[in-house]
């Protein structure tokens, strides 16, 4: 990604965000106030480099000038529906914009829709208007082509993370660079692909399972730390706690996982410990971080509590364990298991509905469910 690119994303989480403090506090208000003088500086700093810069939604996808925005979530979803609410396609910002004129306008499209008009009209820098097929248009249209063709491949991790895998088991793994780099890898296809979904790694077989499961809930926990704003090495470290999220299953019979047939209560005993195992294997690695220690630990402790390990501590699992609990319910729901069937994406977006509230935080339940 471009230091451009950034720039035009911050704005837009940015932008977003002032859109809401305007429908939750007055114009006069100093968190109004100050979310809408960030958002102009952002605005500010890319019309200085560009002269204009454009936002449109087509077909509930968002573009930034002719690029499409490939990853969704609650802050993209936000900016997309006030542009349905108000009848909009685009909005094109100029170099020589005034902060009354951006705060002026901000504030019309966040307010509610009254009968008989849009409410929102254009300004001397500031052009609202519906989308027209221009050249840059149908670039944008082959550019997503593109990318829906471009899906990288990732079965290859499993073979690589195997050792990995085996070095934490056997206490000879001392740093977590290797799995940084796979985190890396996994981060830029995510970038590059229109779904996460794209990327997944297909069942293949009960023995690579621990490998494509830790891959897939990686990815997943990945698309959701991005569409929520986090960067930089927290970001990577979330991507390795999904990584590392099932390593205790290293540590139990491998008889019980590849059994087919419905497991009996002992067994399912045993696999409830791999929480408690994954967490003692990663405190021996010195330079994993505290966060996928936690999340290993805590991935099966449902937002309201229950599950396993029983919870010996108030307040709820960490943010990060909320979030691989969501990854990990999905994908494992999606893979045929000896003991229940394989779910349709659709169904099990429902199931987990059901669940929001208890099993999992309903915020980022519905902000997961808007990344497809
Ligand atoms: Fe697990
Ligand atoms: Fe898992």
């Amino acid at each position: 990604m471009t230091v451009d690119r950034e720039k035009r994303k911050d704005f837009l989480f940015s932008f977003s965000s002032s859109i809401t403090n305007c429908t939750l506090y007055s114009q006069e208000h100093p968190i109004t106030i100050k979310s809408m003088e960030k958002s102009f500086e952002l605005l500010k700093d890319i019309l200085e480099e560009k002269g204009s810069f454009r936002i449109s939604v087509l077909e509930e996808r968002l573009f930034i000038d002719e690029e499409p925005l490939i990853r969704r979530g609650i802050v993209i979803s936000n900016i997309i529906e006030k542009f349905k609410i108000k009848g909009l396609n685009s909005i094109s910002f100029f170099a020589g914009i005034e902060f009354n004129e951006f705060f002026e306008f901000v504030t019309e499209l966040a307010k509610p829709l009254k009968k008989g008009g849009y409410e929102i009209y254009s300004r001397p820098h500031i052009k609202v208007g519906k989308l027209f097929f221009s050249e840059e248009d149908r670039t944008s249209e082959k550019k997503l082509i593109d990318l829906e063709r471009k899906v990288p491949v990732f079965e290859d991790i499993i073979e690589e993370l195997k050792l990995i895998f085996k070095g934490i088991e056997s206490s000879q793994m001392t740093s977590a660079g290797n799995l940084k780099e796979i985190v890396l890898r996994l981060a830029k296809g995510l970038k590059e692909s229109l779904s996460p979904l794209l990327l997944l790694v297909p069942f293949k077989s009960y023995e690579e399972y621990l490998y494509s499961h830790s891959i897939n809930v990686c990815i997943l926990t990945l698309a959701q730390a991005e569409s929520l704003g986090f960067e930089g090495e927290t970001f990577v470290n979330i991507g390795l706690a999904g990584l590392l999220h099932d390593i205790g299953k290293l540590k139990i019979k491998r008889e019980i996982f590849l059994k087919e047939g419905v497991l009996k209560k002992e067994e399912w005993d045993e696999i409830k410990k791999h929480p408690e195992e994954g967490a003692k294997l990663l405190m021996k690695v010195p330079s994993i971080p505290e966060i996928a220690v936690i999340s290993a630990y805590e991935h099966h402790i449902k937002f309201d509590g229950s599950g396993y390990p029983k919870k010996r501590y108030n307040g709820f699992p960490s943010f990060i364990s909320q979030m691989i609990t969501i990854s990990d319910f999905y994908d494992a729901l999606r893979t045929e298991r000896p003991y229940r069937v394989k779910l349709e994406h659709d169904e099990v977006l429902s199931l987990m509905d059901i669940k929001s509230g208890t099993d999992f935080n309903p915020k980022l339940l519905a902000n997961f469910i808007m990344l497809f």
